[in-house]
């Protein structure tokens, strides 16, 4: 194990009835005035959103409100809500939703402290210096964004969605209490499962050749957690302990845990995925899960053991004949979970059709993402990742 940095700062109140500690939690962190960021109306028709307001007034803190924020966040919002914590002198950033939520809360929290043009930040421009504290109340277990240090926008103006890295936006605390997800769709639910597994496995897939006992055994146990628990909640979305499970899954696989003392993962089926929900609006999971089966098929060749190991310790396949053969049969088996949660495992199953063109463009728009080439199983340039959007298209 050699010299690594982890910092997961992110106080976490988990349990039935955390978000009435809301008032609380912002006033020992400092918040006098929220701003109170939420998404397209599920906090108001659960009631979540007067329950975090009645927490706020019994502490004494002041809040002015900003809902609309919608899947794939936009840019547009970011702005507006970045006026009116200015005209307000807001000094926290409550974000009440999912990760749509709370990526347009930080990147509020950066305009607001810094000046010049937020999305210097995430066209890679600049950096930021500062960024408003940033509390949240999640309501959707999946991009763990609640403990993660980015947040990830769309530019409408070219439908660009790019992220952003970087500490200062850590939340400062996140209040998770899994009943909340309850009124989830089932399909949110499946979409979040498939992203938190991501999340581990775009760090267990990577370009380290030397094997992490603990990193590794974590990072295993997170998956077949994931798994098993995502399989219960087709059955039972109403299952506590299930939503429990997922939700914990959810803050420790994107908080740098399982990415412990590696290269810090892969991630090229994110940024592969980020050009689909860019340009066709589809939900970051389904993305996710409709390009992986491509990408691992393409790079699987440079790492035959790691994804046997895969499929041995976290999808029950049997050891083949050799690393390869073990390989492909854990590529498999992990397309048929995604599809045992009714996901896709295909562009057409996810109901995307690009025209060859747009293949292209999201070829040149993911290569300049990632300053060219990206990925660490495999360095991928930009006409290998235009080859894995033409084999995922099915
Ligand atoms: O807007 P509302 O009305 O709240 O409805 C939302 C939205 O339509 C709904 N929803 C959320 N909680 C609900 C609920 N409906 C009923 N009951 C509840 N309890 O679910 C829909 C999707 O919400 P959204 O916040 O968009 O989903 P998610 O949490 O999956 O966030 C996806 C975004 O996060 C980015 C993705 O790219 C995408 O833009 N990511 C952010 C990351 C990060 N910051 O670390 C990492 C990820 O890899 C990811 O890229
Ligand atoms: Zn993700």
């Amino acid at each position: 194990m050699e010299l690594f940095q982890y910092y997961a700062p992110t106080k976490v109140v988990f349990g039935r009835g955390a978000e009435e500690q809301t008032g609380e939690l912002v006033r020992a962190c400092g918040g006098r005035k929220v701003l109170l960021h939420y998404g397209g109306g599920s906090v108001v028709r659960s009631g979540l959103l007067e329950r975090v307001k009645a927490s706020l007034d019994r502490w004494g803190v002041a809040y002015v409100e900003l809902g609309g924020v919608v899947p794939n966040p936009r840019l547009s919002l970011v702005n507006r809500g970045i006026e009116l914590a200015r005209r307000e002198s807001v000094d926290f950033i409550l974000a009440v939703g999912g990760g749509s939520t709370i990526d347009s809360g930080k990147a509020i929290g950066y305009g607001v402290a810094n000046g010049g043009d937020v999305w210097d930040f995430y066209c890679g421009r600049r950096k930021a210096a500062a960024c408003l504290p940033v509390g949240a109340v999640l309501t959707l277990a999946a991009t763990g964004s609640e403990m993660s240090n980015s947040s990830v926008i769309t530019n409408e103006d070219g439908w660009l969605k790019r992220g952003y890295t970087n500490d200062l936006s850590r939340p400062v605390f996140a209040a998770l209490n899994p009943e909340l997800t309850m009124t989830l769709p089932a399909y949110q639910t499946a979409c979040g499962c498939a992203d938190i597994l991501m999340h581990t496995l775009e760090r267990y897939l990577n370009g380290c050749q030397t094997n992490l006992q603990l990193t590794d055994a974590l990072a295993e146990g997170l998956m077949r957690t994931v798994i098993r628990n995502a399989k219960v909640l087709r059955e039972t979305p109403q299952d506590y302990p299930a939503r429990a499970e997922i939700m914990w899954a959810g803050s420790l696989s994107h908080n740098g845990l399982t990415g412990f003392c590696t290269d810090n993962g892969d991630w090229m089926t994110h940024k592969l995925e980020h050009e689909l929900s860019g340009m066709f609006d589809v939900a970051h999971g389904a993305g996710l899960t409709a390009v992986w089966g491509s990408w691992a098929r393409y790079v699987s060749a440079r790492r035959p053991e790691r994804f046997a190991r895969l499929g041995v310790n976290v999808l029950g396949v049997e050891p083949g004949a050799g690393d390869g053969e073990t390989a492909r049969q854990a590529i498999l088996a992990m397309e048929g979970f995604f599809r045992s949660i009714d996901m896709p495992t295909s562009l057409r199953e996810l109901g995307v059709n690009p025209t060859p063109a747009q293949l292209e463009e999201m070829a040149d728009k993911c290569a300049l993402a990632v300053g060219g080439t990206g990925g660490s199983v495999q360095k991928l340039n930009r006409d290998d990742m235009l080859a894995i959007y033409r084999l995922a298209m099915g």
